[in-house]
């Protein structure tokens, strides 16, 4: 039996049914759907619509449901079209006629709206702990590399050199912002669409404000047309998402790169990488090759939505129904990613002496211009002198630090402690100002990654 049935005399295609229904995928709003309609029946009993007897019937009746989800034993039957419809049909069973009477003034549309924010809400901490362990993980091995020289790279060219901790810490930064943008989202989620109705509010004189609060929203929607079909608050989501999964990307990227046989600066353990079916020799980065390409899914997820939500006409329309399979998707997908991720980088091996062979003199170049601009020279002059050095050597067969001191006093006023410039961690080491690559201030940027995770979660 479906609710809508009254002015139906046919029953709807089999293969319509099956288009029609959401219950395969939003079974997951079952908690959320009894928890509003909990607050719904209060709600009504306090406006005067049910009595209390009516109200904690209802309520009761709607604890037996949820416990029933929570044990495994609910049962859908065929003719369940949503989880709404399922806890409903459920309730009815349990408490008889008074079930009837729960949904007076409230639609699947403001109720479907409200499960969704709150099961986004209750997930936001989830995907916050979640960044933060991984964020937790580059800290630690931060902290155990704060000498351990590497290159740097711009174009994925050999750059300047930079310490293991202070790359780590790159993407710490990058998380760090994922997380406060998904804390800032709660507010736009924490906005409750229910008590309007289909569309343009309910006739019953229902405490919005209270039924708010007593959902853990922060405030009523102002407007009943669009509390429901506002899904802006699910896009944004998904672009905190997202934007997750691309920061996780550029770091497995790099990890993938490092793992190879030509960089070999990182290895991963066995229990995160896999061999290939053919080639004995094989071990594969795949985790992180996972993360790479489920984040160009979860950005399909984003724009999905994004072209759903494009050109609908005011209120709600099924085209809306396409809102949850991402959001849920999109979390999953992050939740499966992000501890394997903290897993590999805790356990993986780091070869320092790789890393540091890697960086050669010509890298220190910028260090040979800041030389001669602390003996004066204009940073533009001591550019060109620096990169005649180095183009001097290359024509020599020689790298930069193997030019004698004839040599270099023919490109410019340098001296014999022109040498001691290709040192990589004196290099390092003078890189000393806020955010710079030194030990010392990478020991600051710990302190500070370290309080951004103390706080508790949002
Ligand atoms: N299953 C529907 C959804 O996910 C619930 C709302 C149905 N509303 C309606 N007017 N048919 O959007």
């Amino acid at each position: 039996m479906t609710l809508w049935g009254g002015c139906f005399s046919g029953k709807l295609n089999p293969a319509a049914w099956a288009l029609n229904t959401s219950l395969p995928f939003d079974k997951r709003l079952a908690k959320q759907d009894v928890d509003g309609s909990i607050a719904w029946a209060s709600a009504l009993a306090q406006a005067g619509v049910l009595t209390d007897e009516e109200s904690s019937r209802i309520i009761s009746g709607l604890r037996a449901v949820r416990a029933e989800f929570e044990s495994g034993v609910f049962a859908f039957a065929e003719s369940d079209e949503d989880i709404h419809t399922a806890i409903e049909r459920r309730l009815g069973e349990l408490v008889g006629a008074a079930a009837g009477k729960l949904h007076t003034g409230c639609s699947r549309n403001d109720q479907v709206a409200t499960d969704f924010r709150l099961w986004i809400l209750e997930t936001l901490p989830l995907l916050d702990d979640a960044i933060k362990r991984l964020q937790s993980t580059l800290v630690t091995v931060s902290e155990q590399n704060l000498t351990t020289l590497m290159p740097g790279y711009t174009h994925l060219q050999r750059a300047q050199p930079v310490t293991l901790a202070h790359w780590l810490l790159s993407h710490f930064w990058a998380l760090q912002r994922d997380r406060e943008r998904l804390a800032d989202l709660r507010e736009r989620v924490a906005i409750l669409p229910l008590g309007c109705g289909a569309l343009a509010g309910t006739a019953f004189p229902v405490d919005r404000e209270a039924l708010a609060k007593s959902l853990g929203f922060d405030t009523p929607a102002p407007n009943s047309l669009d509390a429901v079909s506002d899904r802006d608050f699910a896009a944004e989501f998904l672009f905190c998402a997202a934007m997750t999964g691309v920061h996780l990307s550029k770091l497995s990227e790099a990890m993938v790169l490092f793992t190879t046989t030509e960089f070999g600066f990182i290895e991963l353990t066995d229990a995160y990488s896999t061999g290939s079916s053919l080639m004995p020799q094989k071990k594969n980065p795949d985790m992180f090759e996972l993360a790479r390409g489920k984040s160009a899914t979860l950005i399909g997820l984003l724009t999905g939505l994004m072209s759903t939500l494009k050109g609908l006409p005011s209120a709600y329309d099924k085209d809306l129904q396409e809102d949850k399979q991402p959001v849920f998707q999109a979390t999953d997908t992050l939740l499966a990613i992000l501890p394997v991720l903290a897993g590999a980088l805790t356990t993986m091996t780091i070869n320092k002496e790789r890393m540091s062979a890697a960086i050669d003199s010509s890298m220190l170049a910028t260090d040979l211009a800041d030389y001669l601009v602390v003996k004066g020279i204009p940073f533009r002059e001591a550019h060109a002198a620096a990169g005649k050095a180095v183009r001097a050597a290359a024509e020599k067969g020689l790298s930069v630090d193997q030019l004698s001191l004839n040599e270099w006093q023919a490109i410019g006023p340098f001296d014999a402690d022109v040498y001691q410039v290709f040192d990589a961690m004196k290099s390092v080491e003078k890189k000393s100002a806020i955010g710079g690559t030194s030990p010392e201030s990478v020991k600051k940027q710990i302190q500070q990654a370290k309080s951004t995770l103390t706080p508790a979660s949002p």
